[in-house]
């Protein structure tokens, strides 16, 4: 086990820092020459993307949260309707399916039996077809989708999901500019994407050098009962992986809100005892998130702002972590690496069982 785990204390800590090396092995292979090679989809994928008009994205867990970055790229990138559900509410809602939607589950395992499920009942609801994105070949999932995409991150150890998650960013991001290019996506877009996906193992390496810095600041939190994760647009999935791991391996409550929904609730809660996470790149929202920030500080909140450099001028907060400035495509991967260390260094400082987590399983294969 100890020699499994290396110069780690943790598989969890061995598998944050195998992730420039599970992005790598995930883009190996898949683009060429600046393209995404669309046959990496499966046999038929040009015709099946050029005739997909809507995606119903479908996980659970971690997985979920992948899909609800997804649902960004694909509107964004390919201009088709998309939907992300959980897969144990999609399965007993009657859900209506309109022609040429096509059904993507994104699973670890490829054994979540709540995921299986919605797959296979999905089969009888008239999708154009279906698509896995999973890091498990011969799994059940894989072998009933018809279009498969693995991730490459290797066995995942740890109960909480990290290379598992960033490996599945990777793997939809491709498919988003794939289907974006079958759909008239503005080249000069497709290609900044393509290398915004070319740069990003050395972009995680760069991104994994804040390990002592947040070390450190995992102390402010190791005494906390809650914390409060925030972001706008792709980040809002971001910050709901960021609570999750805390969550899962602190046992500190902690929750997600899209920023723009603060008002409407989570505010009540804010107060110096509070810590606020706030998870902020420079993109189109930056602007609407520092105003909702704003809100937080004045009700005395803790703010602890990851940022990217070209936004860290004048931030007042109460700590700012500044992250390498990435695109569209690579920010939220690169938002997560500190989040997952976030959590990882205050379970440490709080004793808990960080690969095993109490009452919570790898794969949850029953109902
Ligand atoms: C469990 C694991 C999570 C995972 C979820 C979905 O809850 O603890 O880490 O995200 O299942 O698993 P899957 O294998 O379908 O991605």
């Amino acid at each position: 086990d100890a020699v499994e785990r290396g110069e780690f204390a943790h598989y969890m800590l061995k598998e944050i820092h195998e992730q420039p090396q599970a992005v790598a092995d995930t883009l190996e292979g898949r683009i060429a020459g600046g393209k995404v090679l669309t046959q990496i989809f499966g046999v038929d994928a040009e015709q099946l993307l050029a005739q997909t008009r809507a995606v119903h994205i479908i996980a659970c867990g971690t997985s979920y949260h992948a899909g609800l970055v997804a649902r960004y790229w694909i509107e964004q990138l390919a201009g088709v309707p998309c939907t992300t559900e959980i897969a144990s509410e999609y399965r007993y809602r009657d859900p209506v399916v309109q022609d040429g939607t096509l059904f993507l589950t994104i699973s670890q395992s490829g054994e979540t039996a709540d995921t299986l499920a919605a797959l296979k009942l999905a089969k009888e609801k008239g999708y154009h077809a279906q698509f896995a994105v999973c890091n498990v070949p011969e799994s059940s999932i894989v072998r009933e989708s018809k279009l498969v995409l693995m991730t490459r991150a290797g066995p995942e150890i740890g109960v909480a999901s990290t290379k598992a998650f960033t490996t599945q960013l990777v793997a939809l991001a491709l498919f988003a500019l794939e289907l974006g290019r079958a759909k008239g996506l503005d080249g000069e877009r497709y290609a900044d994407g393509v290398r915004q996906l070319e740069h990003l193992p050395a972009l995680i390496v760069e991104t994994l050098k804040l390990d002592d810095e947040i070390r450190e600041l995992a102390e402010a939190f190791a005494s906390k009962q809650d914390a409060l994760f925030l972001g706008r647009g792709t980040h809002w999935p971001v910050a709901m992986e960021g609570a999750l791991k805390l969550k899962e391996i602190s046992y500190i409550h902690a929750e997600a809100y899209a920023a723009g929904e603060l008002k409407h609730g989570p505010l009540a809660l804010v107060d110096d005892s509070m810590p606020v996470i706030a998870v902020m790149p420079n993109d189109r929202l930056i602007d609407k998130l520092k105003s909702n920030l704003e809100e937080v500080r004045a009700r005395g909140g803790k703010l602890y702002a990851f940022v990217d450099e070209t936004v860290a001028h004048g931030l007042d907060a109460a700590r700012v972590v500044v992250l390498p400035a990435a695109g569209e495509i690579a920010a939220p991967v690169v938002s997560t690496i500190p989040l997952q260390l976030l959590a990882y260094h205050v379970a440490v400082l709080r004793g808990t069982d960080v690969d095993q987590p109490r009452n919570l399983a790898k794969s949850v294969t029953v109902e």
